[in-house]
């Protein structure tokens, strides 16, 4: 074009700044599981070889692979356009993951792919690369390499295979990773990708390391014992959009700690313990990106380690929540910030409640363990009538209450009380037992009644007495009360005649 030089990037520099773009270990794999995934590949497996410090890293999926074409493009580096619409569900955004993520891994990714039963195979070597400074790609895979491979099995199937592990395992390299090094490294792989993929590992999706399946880790704890299940507090979901497009959360408040037995207690602590697990779960199309985090609205403290929120986006809002190259770190969206704040602090409150509830301490050392639920209605233990009382003892209700003035308190159990006493199913109760004279009445009732009739002289001193009856008699709770005993206890205990 007129006015201009074509420029082209100079290989060596670039494809060696492109390992430099910040992957671990973990996410570098998950970049390359991704790809399978979008294949629909329903059994992933990888395999670790150490070697002697300079093994491999083997990725076999039985998706639907690729034919030459389409393997020389998916090896091209920037193979497609980010700007593109994605499918549903599609997990690839930049074009780049399987050459980035290998390369941070080691200097050879080779790719054999089957599809329509026809094997497509190209290499990259980055030593070659750097020899010429040109964009030299194998089109064939070295025989040393073919060997090693297992079989694609079916008719179609991608195998990625990376070696040279200069970054992984310090292959060739003066002093390799020592083996109990490369297992605990694989060990932190295995815990990462049970995690981002705990939502989508089922019976649809099994992966393998080393021959070993993976479980996934619900950070929610939605597939722990039926006990810890019980006391899950699963927050209401909810739904807004940013930029037009949905985001759906779910907060779940997590039982105490006194609800586990020990490995139950780590096992729901997670790869990096409870307290790093504490904040927002962030799943871009049902795959974890980031986790654990308050991303930047508040602290992590102990007393929050209850709560973890899941929030959902999808592909389409990528450019909106700013997914990186790696999957693994999100912005959130300034029009998000404000409804996220306002849930995490909600939740973070239910936490500081149960822990500090629950964790009260007596004049010893020694931690005891207070009654009480976080239902809002118990059954009253001291009446025989099967009344249900409401729980005064919620962390919720007891924050509340410490908070507000005396006179607002009274206001406050007065209508709290009228709560208990108007609830349908106490209501229910009461209509068995008809007419009840003074002696008879529940004391509980009539002190309410009392204290009623005193707010509504308050607020009239000059109703007569039949019109307090008659508004009275419109409360539900004093239904079952005749007339005449309502008159009675009002001229006795309120007017004191
Ligand atoms: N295992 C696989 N099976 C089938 N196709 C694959 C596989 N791995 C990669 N591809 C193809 O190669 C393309 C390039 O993959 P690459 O990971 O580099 O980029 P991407 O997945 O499109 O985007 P991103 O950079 O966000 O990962 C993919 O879009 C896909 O078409
Ligand atoms: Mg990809």
């Amino acid at each position: 074009m007129d006015g201009t030089i074509h420029t082209q990037p100079a290989a060596t520099p670039v494809i060696h700044a492109l390992r430099n773009i910040g992957y671990k270990a973990q996410t570098a794999i998950a970049d390359i599981v991704d790809n399978s995934i979008d294949a629909h590949s329903t059994a992933i497996d990888l395999q670790f070889e150490y070697g002697n410090g300079d093994g491999f890293i083997l990725i076999k999926d039985n998706g639907s692979g690729m034919d030459e074409d389409e393997l020389q493009i998916a090896m091209t580096i920037g193979s497609k356009d980010p700007r593109d619409e994605r499918d549903k569900n599609e997990l690839g955004r930049f074009g780049m993951g399987l050459k980035t993520a290998s390369f941070s891994l080691g200097k050879r990714v080779s790719v054999i792919s089957k599809k329509n039963g026809i094997i497509s195979e190209r290499c990259w070597d980055l030593d070659l690369v750097s020899k010429h400074n040109e964009w030299y790609l194998y089109k064939k895979v070295p025989d040393s390499i073919l060997h090693d491979l297992p079989d694609i099995e079916g008719e179609s199937g991608t195998i990625v295979y990376i070696d040279k592990l200069d970054r992984f395992s310090k292959a060739g390299l003066s002093s390799p990773l020592k083996k109990k090094s490369y297992f605990t490294k694989i060990k932190r792989i295995r815990d990462y990708l049970e995690l981002v993929y705990h939502l989508l590992l089922n019976d649809n999706l099994t992966i393998t390391i080393n021959n070993n399946q993976l479980n996934g880790w619900d950070p929610f704890l939605l597939n722990m014992s039926e006990t810890i299940q019980e006391k899950i507090l699963e927050g209401e979901k909810q739904a807004f959009r940013v930029n037009g497009k949905r985001v759906i959360v779910r907060p779940y408040v997590l039982p105490h700690p006194s609800n586990y037995n020990s490995t139950e207690f780590t096992q729901a602590g997670g790869l990096k313990g409870w307290r790093e697990h504490q904040g927002f779960y962030i799943y871009r199309e049902n795959r974890l990106v980031t986790f654990g985090d308050w991303l930047g609205l508040f602290k992590k403290e102990s007393i929050y380690d209850l709560v973890r929120i899941r929030v959902d986006f999808l592909n389409a809002s990528d450019d909106d929540w700013k997914i990186d190259i790696k999957k693994s770190s999100i912005s959130i969206p300034e029009e998000a910030k404000e409804n996220l704040e306002s849930i995490g602090r909600y939740y973070r409150q239910l936490s500081q409640d149960i822990m500090l509830y629950r964790t009260k301490r007596t004049s010893g050392s020694r931690i005891k363990r207070t009654i009480g639920t976080l239902n809002t209605w118990e059954l009253d233990n001291d009446n025989n009538h099967g009344k249900y009382i409401l729980n005064r003892l919620h962390p919720i209700l007891n924050e509340i209450l410490s908070s507000i003035d005396d006179e607002t308190k009274k206001q406050l159990n007065l209508y709290l009380n009228l709560i208990e006493l108007g609830s349908p199913m106490n209501l229910f109760e009461m209509e068995h037992l008809i007419q009840r004279e003074e002696e008879s009445l529940d004391l509980k009732l009539k002190n309410l009644l009392v204290l009623i009739s005193e707010e509504l002289l308050k607020k009239n001193p000059d109703m007569p007495l039949d019109e307090l009856v008659e508004s009275l008699m419109l409360f539900p709770q004093f239904e079952s009360i005749g007339r005449i005993t309502l008159e009675k206890i009002i001229l006795k205990d309120v007017i004191n005649d």
